[in-house]
């Protein structure tokens, strides 16, 4: 270990080391609340002036993080937040969590990477150690930022340190937080790792060390494709149970009492947010520059994206069946609109595309969702509907796309007339109103 090295620890290990984040988004705030909450000084920058904003007034617009934790730990000076990056001159850490999307042509978009990467270049001082927690394609650490900052004329590994750790969170999940998801880092040097591995320590319980930067970003990638792949397997399968009459949810009830070699991954109406749609993609694409076709992510994304479309189809035939009636004369409530339960993100949320569809088939669209006062979409603006029984009791189908954890569902089904449950949330109550998919 280096005398650098050592000093460095020493900085962390002390909370002395000032941490820098930037984007403060989903990812980016959490983390910055935790590393404030274990005595760090933390400053985050993002080029959201309205984010900036907020959380120096302590006020949280990210679900996970509440309030009243923000705005102790701004009150006790411990996070700051600013749009200049004049501030990184004085950081010992910086942590970079900005957006990985997909450009218009559907491919990798690592433009904020690379912004970001020159805010860091600009200011760049020896014994600085810069991580990537973006989920990003295995090479953008070792062939994009690396090289961009060694421009400086400093080395990595002896001079500054660079890692890429991924982010593993899960909006909306109350039993794993960051404190409680192990770590995985990997450095462009041993030196770099321990240090980011050193750091992490002060925040989880947990720290993988892996051999390289590439690993780690392989590792990100390796389990969001694993849940693509497993979901869209599903989605297939639920079709096929359909029309073999066969109830697919207690098929895996059944295969999941196995104690061993199986894994549970539940079907629904399509996959949304922007992780298990857009991670995989970063990974076939760079494959594909490698000469290597990733059929299992393709076929996976073909199946999942036609979800929207099948349980809107399934709908027409539900409401048919059941109640005599034509899609074009029938009033339809879509519950839940967020990609997932318990977070407000809509990004690619299938409700929207299933709203869109139900829109061009002539249906009266509503929806309801806790999280989502109001959606503009595609032409489509709705404000979400109280759940009263009135109103209820005036839809010919409710359809269940997302199962939001605080909607009262025994009301809903007494004042439904009829419910197409894409996600099994009803699965305990015994009634002929309620379709599964
Ligand atoms: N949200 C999740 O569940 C999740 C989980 C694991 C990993 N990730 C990954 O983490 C990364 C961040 O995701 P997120 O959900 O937090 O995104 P987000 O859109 O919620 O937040 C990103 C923030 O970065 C800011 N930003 C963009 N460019 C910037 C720049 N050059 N300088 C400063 N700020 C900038 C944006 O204004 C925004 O506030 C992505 O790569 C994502 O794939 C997300």
């Amino acid at each position: 270990m280096t005398k650098t090295e050592k000093a460095f620890a020493q900085k962390i290990q002390s909370r002395k080391a000032q941490i820098a984040v930037i984007g403060l988004g989903y990812v980016g705030l959490p983390l910055a609340v935790v590393f404030a909450q274990k005595g760090y000084r933390v400053v985050g920058i993002d080029t959201n002036g309205q984010r900036i904003d907020c959380v120096n007034q302590g006020k949280s617009y990210i679900g996970d993080v509440p309030t009243a934790e923000l705005a102790a730990i701004v009150r006790q000076g411990r996070l700051r937040a600013t749009t200049d990056t004049k501030v990184l001159r004085d950081v010992d850490v910086v942590i970079v969590c900005v957006p990985t999307p997909l450009n218009r042509v559907k491919d990798p978009d690592i433009s904020f990477i690379v912004e970001a990467t020159n805010s860091i270049h600009g200011t760049l001082h020896a014994g600085e150690l810069i991580i990537l927690e973006s989920t990003t394609y295995p090479g953008t650490t070792d062939e994009v930022i690396l090289p961009a900052l060694e421009k400086s004329g400093l080395k990595v590994g002896e001079d500054f340190y660079l890692c890429f750790s991924p982010e593993r969170i899960d909006p909306g999940n109350r039993d794993f937080k960051t404190q409680n998801i192990p770590k995985v880092v990997g450095g462009i040097t041993p030196a770099c790792s321990r240090l980011a591995g050193l750091l992490y320590r002060q925040i989880t319980p947990s720290v993988v060390r892996v051999s390289s930067s590439r690993t780690a970003e392989m590792t990100k990638l390796l389990e969001n494709t694993f849940r693509i792949v497993n979901i869209g397997l599903m989605n297939e399968l639920a079709q096929a149970a359909g029309s073999l009459n066969v109830d697919i949810w207690e098929a895996i009830d059944a295969a999941k009492t196995k104690p061993f070699g199986y894994m549970p991954f539940y079907p629904g109406p399509g996959i949304g947010g922007h992780c298990i749609g857009v991670d995989p993609i970063y990974l076939s694409w760079k494959a594909r520059m490698h000469g290597s076709s990733l059929h299992f992510i393709e076929l996976a994304r073909r199946v999942n994206a036609e979800m929207p479309r099948y349980v809107v189809n399934r709908s027409v035939h539900v409401l048919n069946r059941y109640s005599g009636k034509a899609i074009s004369r029938s009033k339809v409530l879509v519950l839940g609109i967020t990609y997932k339960r318990d977070v407000e993100d809509t990004r690619e949320s299938p409700a929207l595309e299933i709203l869109s569809e139900l829109k061009a088939l002539g249906a009266e669209i509503s929806y309801h969702d806790p999280m989502v006062p109001e959606i503009r979409h595609e032409g489509i603006h709705l404000i979400s509907q109280p759940l009263t029984a009135a109103f209820l009791k005036k839809q010919d189908l409710v359809i269940l796309v997302t199962d939001h954890s605080t909607v009262n569902y025994k009301r809903v089904l007494a004042a439904s007339r009829l419910i197409f449950d894409t996600r099994n949330k009803l699965s305990k109550f015994k009634s002929s109103k309620i379709v599964r998919l």
